[in-house]
Protein backbone atom coordinates (compact mmCIF):
# COMPACT_ATOMS: atom_id res chain seq x y z
CA UNK A 1 0.00 0.00 0.00
CA UNK A 2 1.36 2.87 -0.80
CA UNK A 3 0.42 6.99 0.28
CA UNK A 4 -3.45 7.82 -0.62
CA UNK A 5 -5.58 10.84 -1.07
CA UNK A 6 -7.98 11.84 1.37
CA UNK A 7 -11.06 11.55 -0.86
CA UNK A 8 -11.92 7.67 0.10
CA UNK A 9 -10.89 8.40 3.72
CA UNK A 10 -13.28 11.61 3.69
CA UNK A 11 -16.07 9.96 1.61
CA UNK A 12 -16.34 6.33 4.48
CA UNK A 13 -15.67 9.46 7.59
CA UNK A 14 -18.56 11.28 6.25
CA UNK A 15 -21.19 8.53 5.82
CA UNK A 16 -19.83 6.68 8.96
CA UNK A 17 -20.03 9.56 11.74
CA UNK A 18 -16.51 9.53 12.51
CA UNK A 19 -13.55 11.51 11.95
CA UNK A 20 -9.98 10.88 10.63
CA UNK A 21 -6.83 12.28 13.10
CA UNK A 22 -4.46 14.51 11.20
CA UNK A 23 -1.40 14.38 13.50
CA UNK A 24 1.43 17.00 13.12
CA UNK A 25 5.15 14.94 12.44
CA UNK A 26 8.82 16.26 12.82
CA UNK A 27 10.68 13.37 13.68
CA UNK A 28 11.10 9.81 13.89
CA UNK A 29 9.82 9.19 17.00
CA UNK A 30 6.75 10.93 15.94
CA UNK A 31 5.72 9.13 13.61
CA UNK A 32 6.57 5.66 14.87
CA UNK A 33 4.40 6.69 17.84
CA UNK A 34 1.63 7.87 15.44
CA UNK A 35 1.90 5.22 13.46
CA UNK A 36 2.24 2.41 15.83
CA UNK A 37 -1.15 3.06 17.52
CA UNK A 38 -3.23 3.71 14.29
CA UNK A 39 -1.40 0.51 12.97
CA UNK A 40 -2.45 -1.92 15.75
CA UNK A 41 -6.22 0.16 15.84
CA UNK A 42 -6.42 -0.15 12.01
CA UNK A 43 -7.22 3.44 11.85
CA UNK A 44 -6.82 5.60 8.63
CA UNK A 45 -4.53 8.23 8.83
CA UNK A 46 -3.37 11.60 7.74
CA UNK A 47 0.20 13.02 8.47
CA UNK A 48 0.42 16.34 8.48
CA UNK A 49 3.68 18.61 7.51
CA UNK A 50 3.95 21.79 8.69
CA UNK A 51 6.25 24.74 6.70
CA UNK A 52 8.01 24.70 9.93
CA UNK A 53 8.58 20.91 10.30
CA UNK A 54 9.66 20.46 7.00
CA UNK A 55 12.30 23.59 7.91
CA UNK A 56 12.81 21.29 10.70
CA UNK A 57 13.37 18.15 9.17
CA UNK A 58 13.77 17.84 5.58
CA UNK A 59 11.13 17.43 3.47
CA UNK A 60 12.76 14.16 2.10
CA UNK A 61 13.42 13.01 5.25
CA UNK A 62 9.75 13.35 6.31
CA UNK A 63 8.64 11.57 3.04
CA UNK A 64 10.93 8.65 4.14
CA UNK A 65 9.97 8.05 7.17
CA UNK A 66 6.31 8.56 5.86
CA UNK A 67 7.18 5.64 3.63
CA UNK A 68 8.85 3.65 6.23
CA UNK A 69 6.02 3.77 8.54
CA UNK A 70 3.59 2.41 5.30
CA UNK A 71 5.76 -0.63 5.36
CA UNK A 72 5.78 -1.33 8.69
CA UNK A 73 2.01 -0.56 9.46
CA UNK A 74 0.51 -1.64 6.22
CA UNK A 75 -1.85 1.01 6.50
CA UNK A 76 -3.96 3.76 4.30
CA UNK A 77 -2.01 6.91 5.05
CA UNK A 78 -2.45 10.12 3.03
CA UNK A 79 0.86 13.01 3.67
CA UNK A 80 -0.42 16.42 4.01
CA UNK A 81 0.72 19.79 3.84
CA UNK A 82 -0.43 21.73 6.97
CA UNK A 83 -0.67 25.52 6.75
CA UNK A 84 0.96 26.32 3.25
CA UNK A 85 0.72 29.88 3.10
CA UNK A 86 1.87 30.24 -0.64
CA UNK A 87 1.50 28.62 -4.13
CA UNK A 88 4.92 27.82 -4.35
CA UNK A 89 5.57 25.89 -1.42
CA UNK A 90 2.13 24.31 -1.92
CA UNK A 91 3.44 22.83 -5.54
CA UNK A 92 7.10 22.27 -3.72
CA UNK A 93 5.14 19.51 -1.95
CA UNK A 94 2.69 18.26 -4.62
CA UNK A 95 5.93 18.19 -6.95
CA UNK A 96 7.89 16.04 -3.95
CA UNK A 97 5.22 13.58 -3.22
CA UNK A 98 2.28 15.05 -0.52
CA UNK A 99 -0.84 13.27 -1.69
CA UNK A 100 -2.71 16.79 -0.21
CA UNK A 101 -2.30 20.30 0.52
CA UNK A 102 -3.66 23.29 2.32
CA UNK A 103 -3.56 26.29 1.14
CA UNK A 104 -4.64 28.11 4.29
CA UNK A 105 -5.31 31.90 2.28
CA UNK A 106 -8.15 32.70 5.15
CA UNK A 107 -6.24 35.67 6.91
CA UNK A 108 -6.65 38.20 2.96
CA UNK A 109 -9.97 39.24 2.05
CA UNK A 110 -12.72 36.83 0.23
CA UNK A 111 -11.41 38.03 -3.52
CA UNK A 112 -7.87 36.74 -2.70
CA UNK A 113 -8.50 33.58 -0.84
CA UNK A 114 -10.52 32.42 -4.10
CA UNK A 115 -7.91 33.30 -6.30
CA UNK A 116 -5.14 32.31 -4.41
CA UNK A 117 -6.67 28.71 -3.31
CA UNK A 118 -8.08 28.35 -7.43
CA UNK A 119 -4.61 28.50 -8.47
CA UNK A 120 -3.44 25.48 -5.93
CA UNK A 121 -6.37 23.89 -6.64
CA UNK A 122 -5.88 23.58 -10.50
CA UNK A 123 -1.83 22.35 -9.67
CA UNK A 124 -2.84 19.96 -7.27
CA UNK A 125 -6.12 18.31 -9.09
CA UNK A 126 -3.72 18.39 -12.30
CA UNK A 127 -1.26 15.86 -10.98
CA UNK A 128 -4.31 13.78 -8.36
CA UNK A 129 -3.27 15.76 -5.37
CA UNK A 130 -6.46 16.82 -2.79
CA UNK A 131 -6.43 20.16 -1.51
CA UNK A 132 -8.17 21.43 1.78
CA UNK A 133 -8.77 25.61 1.76
CA UNK A 134 -10.06 27.77 5.22
CA UNK A 135 -12.58 29.99 5.61
CA UNK A 136 -12.64 32.05 8.91
CA UNK A 137 -10.03 33.00 10.85
CA UNK A 138 -8.48 30.71 13.99
CA UNK A 139 -7.06 32.66 16.89
CA UNK A 140 -3.84 31.08 18.36
CA UNK A 141 -0.50 30.51 16.85
CA UNK A 142 1.00 28.76 14.05
CA UNK A 143 4.55 28.52 12.79
CA UNK A 144 5.47 32.11 14.40
CA UNK A 145 2.62 33.72 13.19
CA UNK A 146 -0.14 35.12 16.14
CA UNK A 147 -3.67 35.65 15.50
CA UNK A 148 -5.04 37.24 18.40
CA UNK A 149 -8.52 36.63 19.47
CA UNK A 150 -10.00 39.67 18.65
CA UNK A 151 -8.38 39.46 15.04
CA UNK A 152 -10.16 35.60 15.01
CA UNK A 153 -13.69 35.28 12.99
CA UNK A 154 -15.85 32.75 13.04
CA UNK A 155 -16.89 31.21 9.48
CA UNK A 156 -19.89 33.01 7.96
CA UNK A 157 -22.24 29.92 6.31
CA UNK A 158 -23.11 32.31 3.39
CA UNK A 159 -19.87 32.60 1.72
CA UNK A 160 -19.33 28.46 1.81
CA UNK A 161 -21.28 27.40 -0.92
CA UNK A 162 -19.60 30.14 -3.48
CA UNK A 163 -16.22 29.38 -2.27
CA UNK A 164 -16.20 26.00 -2.43
CA UNK A 165 -17.69 26.40 -6.13
CA UNK A 166 -15.47 29.22 -7.38
CA UNK A 167 -12.26 27.30 -5.94
CA UNK A 168 -12.89 23.66 -7.02
CA UNK A 169 -11.28 22.57 -3.24
CA UNK A 170 -12.10 19.42 -2.06
CA UNK A 171 -12.13 19.82 1.79
CA UNK A 172 -12.76 23.24 3.92
CA UNK A 173 -11.14 23.86 7.56
CA UNK A 174 -13.53 26.67 9.51
CA UNK A 175 -13.52 28.59 12.88
CA UNK A 176 -15.71 27.82 15.12
CA UNK A 177 -14.18 28.24 17.92
CA UNK A 178 -10.94 26.26 18.49
CA UNK A 179 -7.72 27.70 17.87
CA UNK A 180 -4.18 26.44 17.61
CA UNK A 181 -1.83 25.72 20.64
CA UNK A 182 -1.87 25.35 24.11
CA UNK A 183 -3.86 28.44 25.70
CA UNK A 184 -6.97 28.23 23.41
CA UNK A 185 -9.54 29.47 26.35
CA UNK A 186 -9.74 31.78 29.23
CA UNK A 187 -9.10 30.19 32.39
CA UNK A 188 -12.53 30.36 34.53
CA UNK A 189 -14.56 30.37 31.05
CA UNK A 190 -16.66 27.25 30.08
CA UNK A 191 -14.93 26.52 26.65
CA UNK A 192 -18.07 26.12 23.81
CA UNK A 193 -17.94 25.26 20.01
CA UNK A 194 -20.03 27.31 17.65
CA UNK A 195 -22.28 24.08 16.72
CA UNK A 196 -24.70 26.06 15.01
CA UNK A 197 -22.48 27.44 12.63
CA UNK A 198 -21.15 23.58 11.66
CA UNK A 199 -24.71 22.54 11.44
CA UNK A 200 -25.67 25.80 8.83
CA UNK A 201 -22.30 24.81 6.54
CA UNK A 202 -23.29 21.46 6.40
CA UNK A 203 -26.46 22.52 5.27
CA UNK A 204 -25.52 24.69 2.82
CA UNK A 205 -22.62 21.83 1.71
CA UNK A 206 -24.27 18.53 2.44
CA UNK A 207 -21.95 15.88 1.94
CA UNK A 208 -18.72 17.87 2.08
CA UNK A 209 -15.78 17.51 4.51
CA UNK A 210 -15.38 19.78 6.99
CA UNK A 211 -11.71 19.95 8.79
CA UNK A 212 -11.16 21.77 12.31
CA UNK A 213 -7.76 22.65 13.07
CA UNK A 214 -6.82 23.74 16.33
CA UNK A 215 -8.42 20.54 18.04
CA UNK A 216 -6.58 19.76 20.69
CA UNK A 217 -7.67 19.30 24.20
CA UNK A 218 -4.99 19.65 26.46
CA UNK A 219 -5.40 16.99 29.18
CA UNK A 220 -4.95 18.84 32.28
CA UNK A 221 -3.14 15.53 33.82
CA UNK A 222 -0.17 16.49 30.93
CA UNK A 223 -0.07 19.89 31.91
CA UNK A 224 0.09 18.96 35.39
CA UNK A 225 3.02 16.42 34.77
CA UNK A 226 4.95 19.20 32.67
CA UNK A 227 4.42 22.09 36.15
CA UNK A 228 5.32 18.84 38.37
CA UNK A 229 8.63 18.30 36.64
CA UNK A 230 10.24 21.92 36.70
CA UNK A 231 7.79 23.20 33.61
CA UNK A 232 5.73 26.33 33.67
CA UNK A 233 2.29 26.08 31.86
CA UNK A 234 -0.10 28.82 33.38
CA UNK A 235 -3.61 28.84 32.40
CA UNK A 236 -3.13 26.07 29.64
CA UNK A 237 -7.07 25.07 28.46
CA UNK A 238 -8.68 23.13 25.16
CA UNK A 239 -11.62 21.82 23.23
CA UNK A 240 -13.36 19.25 25.67
CA UNK A 241 -13.68 16.09 23.62
CA UNK A 242 -16.57 15.30 24.16
CA UNK A 243 -17.02 18.50 21.86
CA UNK A 244 -15.02 16.96 19.16
CA UNK A 245 -16.36 13.76 19.22
CA UNK A 246 -19.88 15.79 18.55
CA UNK A 247 -17.95 17.18 15.34
CA UNK A 248 -16.57 13.87 14.28
CA UNK A 249 -20.28 12.85 14.32
CA UNK A 250 -21.65 15.37 12.07
CA UNK A 251 -19.46 17.09 8.68
CA UNK A 252 -16.54 17.40 10.24
CA UNK A 253 -14.22 14.80 8.63
CA UNK A 254 -10.66 16.01 9.58
CA UNK A 255 -9.53 16.92 13.14
CA UNK A 256 -5.99 17.94 13.35
CA UNK A 257 -4.20 17.32 16.89
CA UNK A 258 -0.39 18.60 17.29
CA UNK A 259 -0.38 20.14 20.66
CA UNK A 260 -1.76 17.75 22.38
CA UNK A 261 1.08 15.56 21.10
CA UNK A 262 3.45 17.74 22.10
CA UNK A 263 2.45 17.70 25.55
CA UNK A 264 2.42 13.90 25.80
CA UNK A 265 6.41 13.89 24.30
CA UNK A 266 7.40 16.68 26.93
CA UNK A 267 5.29 15.65 29.94
CA UNK A 268 7.42 12.21 29.58
CA UNK A 269 10.78 13.20 28.59
CA UNK A 270 10.55 15.82 31.83
CA UNK A 271 9.21 12.89 33.99
CA UNK A 272 12.37 11.15 32.72
CA UNK A 273 14.79 13.54 33.65
CA UNK A 274 13.57 14.52 36.74
CA UNK A 275 13.65 10.59 37.60
CA UNK A 276 16.84 9.87 36.25
CA UNK A 277 19.10 12.73 36.09
CA UNK A 278 21.96 10.83 35.51
CA UNK A 279 20.80 9.55 31.67
CA UNK A 280 22.19 11.04 28.35
CA UNK A 281 21.57 8.34 25.81
CA UNK A 282 18.67 9.67 23.73
CA UNK A 283 17.04 6.61 23.60
CA UNK A 284 16.71 6.22 27.12
CA UNK A 285 14.31 9.68 27.17
CA UNK A 286 13.11 9.21 23.48
CA UNK A 287 11.80 5.80 23.89
CA UNK A 288 8.99 6.47 26.36
CA UNK A 289 8.40 9.77 25.00
CA UNK A 290 7.73 7.77 21.80
CA UNK A 291 5.38 5.12 23.82
CA UNK A 292 3.38 8.64 25.62
CA UNK A 293 2.63 10.07 21.77
CA UNK A 294 1.56 6.44 20.75
CA UNK A 295 -1.19 6.25 24.24
CA UNK A 296 -2.09 10.16 23.24
CA UNK A 297 -2.97 8.86 19.70
CA UNK A 298 -4.37 5.61 20.82
CA UNK A 299 -6.98 7.61 23.02
CA UNK A 300 -7.91 9.95 20.46
CA UNK A 301 -8.52 7.56 18.03
CA UNK A 302 -10.73 5.15 19.82
CA UNK A 303 -12.22 8.09 22.39
CA UNK A 304 -12.69 11.28 20.12
CA UNK A 305 -11.88 10.23 16.40
CA UNK A 306 -14.52 6.99 16.44
CA UNK A 307 -11.92 6.12 13.48
CA UNK A 308 -10.85 2.68 14.74
CA UNK A 309 -11.32 -0.58 12.93
CA UNK A 310 -11.97 1.74 9.58
CA UNK A 311 -8.59 0.91 7.54
O1 LIG B 1 -1.16 24.56 13.19
C1 LIG B 1 0.02 24.48 13.43
C2 LIG B 1 0.65 23.18 13.83
O2 LIG B 1 0.51 22.96 15.20
C3 LIG B 1 2.08 23.16 13.39
O3 LIG B 1 2.85 23.95 14.21
O4 LIG B 1 3.96 25.49 12.60
O5 LIG B 1 4.91 25.08 14.89
O6 LIG B 1 5.02 23.29 13.14
P1 LIG B 1 4.28 24.50 13.67
P1 LIG C 1 -3.52 22.17 18.03
O1 LIG C 1 -2.54 23.25 18.33
O2 LIG C 1 -4.81 22.38 18.77
O3 LIG C 1 -2.98 20.80 18.24
O4 LIG C 1 -3.90 22.28 16.46
C1 LIG C 1 -3.08 21.71 15.49
C2 LIG C 1 -3.45 22.14 14.12
O5 LIG C 1 -4.48 22.70 13.85
C3 LIG C 1 -2.47 21.85 13.07
O6 LIG C 1 -2.85 22.41 11.85
ZN1 LIG D 1 -3.95 24.22 12.02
Amino acid sequence: MGLVTTTDMFKKAYDGGYAIGAFNVNNMEIVQGITEAAGELRAPLILQVSKGARQYANHTYLMKLVEAAIIENDLPIAMHLDHGDTFELCKSCIDGGFTSVMIDASSKPFEENIALTKQVVEYAHDKGVVVEAELGTLAGIEDEVQVSEEDSSYTRPEEVEEFVDRTGCDSLAIAIGTSHGAYKFKPGTKPQLRFDVLEEVEKKLPGFPIVLHGASSVPQEFVEKINKFGGNMPGAIGVPEDQLRKAASMAVCKINIDSDLRLAMTASIREHFTEHPDHFDPRQYLKPAREAIKAMVAHKIKDVLGCDGKA
